[in-house]
């Protein structure tokens, strides 16, 4: 089994791992689906398919269940925790419906076993499926408590070799300072992840950040309710933030 597709022209990768929170999903209602923002999602994420581009996907449940917050308010952290990756699975299915609306062939995985609802997690069969161009969606977490959405986006994008982690969020980017409290906060275009670390900047949790930098995965951080920014990112235009090896930093309009 190769375990990469060969380069295409258009696009800068040749398979990527979107990461989708769950409040993605849930667009302006803060909470459950939204289904104009998830239709947009399933409209951009064709554009990007018809370039060639193969796709996985990692979704999370926040906007179902947050298990941190349960436990933060009493809950046992396991059961919270199985209870979001169960979210994940909810989304799941909604993404790969809306996807197959779109003409897409989808698969929805879990790492936790729900076979009357998915297919298991296995590696081999998820990249087999990729090659065949079908999406991935991958659900349920790690299968294990104690992780998060982005450690489980971190470690598949290891696992099916993709060439970088597009982590979707509702913010423009990674700023040197907190741009809500200082107005002289800078935009990254690009940062190491060294750097991004000695300034202990928020990109993932410190579990997904370290499995990332330790196998020098890029992730690039961008605002996916953008429509075109999906492409562009695709494209290796500039959108978000790039955090990658490489060493120094680019702010925008320096
Ligand atoms: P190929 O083997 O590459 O042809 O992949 P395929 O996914 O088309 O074949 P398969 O026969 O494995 O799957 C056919 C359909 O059944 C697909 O929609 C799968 O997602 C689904 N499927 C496969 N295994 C499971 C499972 O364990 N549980 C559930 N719920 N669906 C499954």
């Amino acid at each position: 089994m190769s375990e990469k597709p060969s380069k295409l022209s258009g696009t800068k990768y040749r398979r990527i791992l979107l990461k989708l929170s769950g409040e993605v999903l849930a667009g302006d209602d803060k909470t459950g689906i939204n289904v104009a923002t998830i239709k947009s999602l399933a409209e951009q994420i064709l554009e990007i398919h018809r370039m060639g581009v193969e796709i996985a996907l990692v979704i999370g449940g926040g906007n179902i269940f947050r298990g941190m917050k349960a436990a933060s308010e009493g809950m046992d952290r396991a059961t919270a925790d199985y209870m979001g990756m169960m979210a994940t699975i909810i989304n799941g299915l909604a993404l790969m419906d809306f996807l197959e609306q779109e003409g897409l062939v989808s698969r929805l995985q879990s790492a936790i076993e729900i076979k009357s609802i998915a297919e298991s997690f296995i590696r081999r069969k998820a990249i087999r499926h990729l090659e065949k161009k079908r999406i991935v969606i991958l659900s349920g977490g790690t299968g294990n408590p104690y992780f998060t959405t982005d450690t489980t986006a971190a470690l598949r994008a290891l696992e099916l070799s993709v060439d970088i982690i597009f982590k979707a969020t509702r913010v423009d980017g990674i700023y040197d300072d907190d741009p809500e409290k200082n107005k002289n906060a800078k935009r990254y275009q690009r940062v190491s992840f060294m750097e991004a670390l000695q300034k202990q900047l928020k990109i993932m949790d410190s579990t997904a950040f370290s499995l990332c930098m330790d196998n020098e995965m890029p992730i690039q951080v961008f605002d996916i309710r953008k429509e075109g920014n999906l492409k562009m990112a695709v494209q290796g235009d500039a959108v978000g933030t790039l955090v990658s090896k490489s060493e120094g930093a680019i702010y925008y309009g320096s």
